[in-house]
């Protein structure tokens, strides 16, 4: 049986385009776009992190709505796909709910468009350490123009950028996400 995969979207603390440590605000679509990714690729659990109380009622709404409210009927796989879907104030709290869960402290692994200095864990290695079973794995996306240093200090691994044919990567953070599932956990392994 392969390893539980969490996935975290992270609001704060992210880089602006002035490298700046910001809280970006939060986009419809990461939100219900991740989640159906999320489901496809047998994600444990989705969360969205954000530090505003606000804003993260903003999120449960968006949540509720297509859970419980219209838009449960209107769209029943978006449904099942939200259900995976968890608001948090912030890694810490994360990772707490994550270890409560599987029962052990996560790997953490950021993700970024480039290496930024740091040694980096391999597509391949990563997908052999879930396909092993062993630990649960947290994978942890940025927003606004990445996640911030303070955070990368803080994981395990740094995951290999996505890398298209030049130099040229700077995906959305939802197209990341479905990139990075589907090489770490689709059934085609060719
Ligand atoms: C920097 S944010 C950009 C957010 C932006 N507002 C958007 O359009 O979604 C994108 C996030 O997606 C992931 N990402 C983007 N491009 C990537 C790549 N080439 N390789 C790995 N992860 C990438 C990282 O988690 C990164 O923090």
């Amino acid at each position: 049986m392969s390893a539980p995969l969490y996935l975290a979207l992270l609001h704060h603390p992210v880089r602006n385009r002035d490298g700046q440590i910001v809280t970006s605000s939060v986009t419809n679509m990461d939100i219900h776009d991740i989640a159906r990714s999320a489901r496809t690729f047998g994600v444990t659990r989705y969360f969205v992190t954000h530090p505003i109380p606000g804003l993260r009622a903003l999120c449960e709404r968006v949540v509720w709505h297509w859970q419980e409210g219209y838009g449960a009927r209107h769209n029943p796989s978006r449904r099942e796909a939200m259900g995976l879907v968890r608001v948090e104030p912030d890694l810490d709290h994360v990772i707490a709910q994550v270890e409560q869960e599987a029962g052990r402290m996560p790997r953490l692994v950021a993700t970024s468009a480039r290496p930024r200095g740091r040694p980096t864990v391999s597509f391949r290695d990563l997908r052999e350490a879930l396909d092993s079973g062993d630990e649960a794995i947290l994978l942890l996306l940025g927003t606004g123009h990445g996640l911030a240093e303070e955070i990368l200090d803080r994981c395990d691994q740094l995951l290999e950028p996505l890398q298209g044919l030049d130099q040229y990567n700077h995906l959305s953070v939802r197209s990341a996400a479905a990139i990075l599932l589907d090489r770490l956990r689709s059934r085609d392994r060719s």
